[in-house]
């Protein structure tokens, strides 16, 4: 039995917000290290690369964790890949799923996306005063609604033909992440790679990915020790990609 320190994080719930990180970066003085917005409905969320997060009547779990980190040498760059991993163990272990990571950091369960994280980071004096780790899960979100979306996706409420708290599932998500956190502080990459590239079913297959519109062919070789994704590209180059979405 692990006995969690529970003063590590707190819980601001809203009913309904516009867009959890927007509230959580705009408040962002106010709140301390470990503080976790969340609303149920959210009605401006925002994606990767200016997408939209897409909503409808049902309750999802729209989530925002501020953090602090005091120390320079924090792996700000692969804390979307720390909570990727944490979200998948959470599928795993209360929903029998058996979801897979799309890098950096989409979750898909079936080929079709559950999950996206948006990190956003508060800037102060040219220096990381808070990131704002967003993490946006389709929980009840409807058949019809998901048909609208420009990608495979699903919900767990399509998946299990039921309908899910979302404030328990909140929980969930932040006992686990808290519980490894700051062990992840302190090690970085090396302390989730394991995990992260067991569920990266895109290794070893022709990828594409897309950055600012434009898509390229690769083939997906590995993640390196800094979590980032290297690729062979068309003519057999080795190349290591930084940004971008796989698309497979
Ligand atoms: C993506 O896949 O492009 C990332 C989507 C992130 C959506 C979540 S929902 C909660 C939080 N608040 C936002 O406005 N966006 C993130």
């Amino acid at each position: 039995m692990v006995n969690l320190d529970m003063s590590k994080y707190s819980i601001i719930t809203l009913e309904e917000v516009p867009s959890t990180n927007g509230y959580a970066i705009e408040n962002v003085s106010f709140f301390d290290d470990g503080t976790i917005i969340y609303a149920p409905h959210q009605t401006a969320g925002r994606g990767r690369y200016k997408r939209k997060w897409i909503f409808d009547e049902t309750e999802n779990l729209y989530m925002s964790i501020v953090l602090k980190p005091d120390k320079n040498s924090f792996p700000y760059a692969n804390l979307t890949q720390y909570l990727s991993v944490v979200l998948c163990k959470f599928l795993e272990k209360n929903f029998d799923l058996t979801p897979e990571i799309k890098w950096p950091n989409d979750i898909l369960v079936n080929g079709a996306k559950i999950s996206g994280i948006l990190a956003e980071s508060c800037m102060q004096n040219n220096q990381i005063k808070a990131v704002i780790l967003g993490l946006g899960l389709n929980v009840n979100l409807q058949r019809h609604t998901i048909e609208k979306i420009d990608q495979r996706a699903t919900s767990l409420s399509v998946l299990k033909g039921q309908n899910f708290d979302c404030e328990k599932i909140l929980r969930g998500i932040c006992d686990i992440f808290f519980e490894s956190y700051d062990e992840f502080a302190g090690k970085g990459f090396a302390f989730i790679k394991e995990d992260y590239i067991e569920r990266c079913g895109f290794l070893g297959k022709n990828i594409t990915i897309r950055e600012d519109e434009i898509k390229k062919n690769y083939f997906a070789k590995a993640i390196d020790d800094e979590g980032l994704l290297i690729v062979n590209d068309e003519f057999n180059n080795e190349c290591k990609i930084i940004t971008g979405d796989v698309l497979c």
